[in-house]
C-alpha cells in the first residue's frame, strides 16, 4: 500500500533515486538536497513501506502565491494515480488553504497537470539562470 506523508524529518539521501530519473534534477548533492528540505514549505511524498517512490514541494507566502517544484513519481511506480493523488495533497494541504494562485513550473507532462485543472493559457514565466 502506498502511503503520503507530509513530513519533512525523513533521510534527505532517500531522495537523490528519484532526481536521478529525471534531467533537470539529476546530480543534485545530499548537502543542497539538505537544505533544500530545509526550506521548502510543504512536501508531500510518497512511500511504499520504507522506500520513498514520489515527491512534490511547494514553496509559497501562504496567501497570494504558491510554486510547486519537482513532481516526481518513481517510473516504476507510474500510471497507477500516485501522481494525481500527491498533487491533491498538495492543493488540498490545510497549510496552503489560503493560497490564491498555484504556479506550476514545467514544460512537460501538460495532459496530467491539465487533469488536475491546471490552464497554461497564462504564459508570464521568465526565467534566470545563474551560470557556473
Ligand atoms: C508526471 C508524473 C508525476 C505523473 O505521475 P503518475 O503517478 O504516473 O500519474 P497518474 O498515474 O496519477 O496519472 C494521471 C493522469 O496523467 C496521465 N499521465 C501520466 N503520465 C503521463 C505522461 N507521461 N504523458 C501523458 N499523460 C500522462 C495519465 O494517463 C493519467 O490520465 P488518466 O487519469 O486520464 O488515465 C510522472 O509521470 C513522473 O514522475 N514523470 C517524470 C517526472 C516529470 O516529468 N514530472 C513532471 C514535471 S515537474
Amino acid at each position: 500500500m502506498i502511503t503520503f506523508s507530509d513530513r519533512k524529518d525523513f533521510d534527505p539521501r532517500l531522495l537523490l533515486p528519484l532526481f536521478e530519473q529525471t534531467d533537470w534534477a539529476r546530480g543534485r548533492t545530499l548537502e543542497d538536497t539538505r537544505i533544500m528540505l530545509e526550506h521548502s514549505d510543504v512536501i508531500i511524498t510518497g512511500w511504499d513501506r520504507d522506500r520513498l517512490i514520489a515527491c512534490g514541494r511547494v514553496l509559497t507566502d501562504y496567501v497570494f502565491r504558491a510554486s510547486i517544484w519537482d513532481v516526481i513519481v518513481d517510473t516504476a511506480y507510474q500510471g497507477r494515480d500516485i501522481g494525481t493523488q500527491l498533487m491533491q495533497r498538495i492543493l488540498n494541504h490545510p497549510d496552503l488553504a489560503r493560497v490564491e494562485l498555484f504556479w506550476l513550473c514545467t514544460r512537460r507532462q501538460h495532459a496530467f497537470y491539465a487533469s488536475l485543472g491546471f490552464s497554461d493559457k497564462e504564459q508570464t514565466g521568465m526565467v534566470w539562470k545563474r551560470r557556473h
